[in-house]
């Protein structure tokens, strides 16, 4: 087993070259991906956070896009690679998703989760995140999604279990049942 916690672990911000990898992991997550002139714009605009987790040896294994709306901060997108789950990569991800924008002053984390995964529901719950509306009809096809809020603590420090645009794309953002 793979430490998560492992210093040879990185996510840093994705570049161009990383479309290719990240369009697979999309379309072995996702019944509706991203497409990869999606991703290539979002990794060129400023106002998102796209950032990969890389491991030597391994390369990439996962991601997550982010972006800013004023106070706010909604993730768009996150996968970690199906052989790879299960091991706190994703928790790993969120966390620095949650450390990212708090570095931009962004305090009030969102994100839109499909009412039947209850893998990433519970992730979220686990890191301070909390179902405060349902989205009906939210996806295409017509499934539900929840919204999940956390606003960061008083303390900024810490976080749960740890030691230490207008929104012009909402469409395409929408997820399918799978999320
Ligand atoms: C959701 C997703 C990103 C989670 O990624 P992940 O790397 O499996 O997440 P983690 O490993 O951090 O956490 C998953 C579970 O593994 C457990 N876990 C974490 N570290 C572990 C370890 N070292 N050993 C065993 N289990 C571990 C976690 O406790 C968690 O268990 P839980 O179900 O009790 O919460 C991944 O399942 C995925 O890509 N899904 C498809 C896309 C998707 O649904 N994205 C979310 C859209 S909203």
């Amino acid at each position: 087993m793979i430490n998560p916690l492992s210093t040879e672990i990185q996510v840093e911000p994705a570049q161009l070259a990383d479309v290719e990898v990240m369009d697979r992991l999309e379309q072995e997550a996702f019944n509706t991906p991203w497409s990869r002139e999606l991703l290539r714009g979002a990794i060129v605009n400023a106002e998102y956070i796209v950032r990969v987790l890389r491991l030597p040896g391994e390369g990439l294994l996962g991601f997550y896009i982010a972006h800013g709306v004023e106070e706010r901060c909604n993730l768009d997108n996150l996968v970690v690679d199906l052989a790879f789950r299960n091991r706190g990569y994703g928790s790993l991800l969120i966390r620095d998703w949650i450390e990212q924008a708090e570095r931009r002053g962004l305090a009030r984390l969102t994100l839109q989760v499909n009412t039947a995964n209850r893998d990433a529901q519970r992730l979220y719950e686990g890191l301070g995140f909390r179902a405060t509306r349902l989205l009906v009809s939210y996806y295409p096809n017509g499934e539900d999604a929840y919204l999940m809020v956390r606003e960061a603590p008083p303390d900024h420090s810490t976080l749960p279990g740890s030691p230490a645009r207008p929104d012009t794309r909402k469409q395409k953002t929408r997820r399918s049942p799978s999320r």
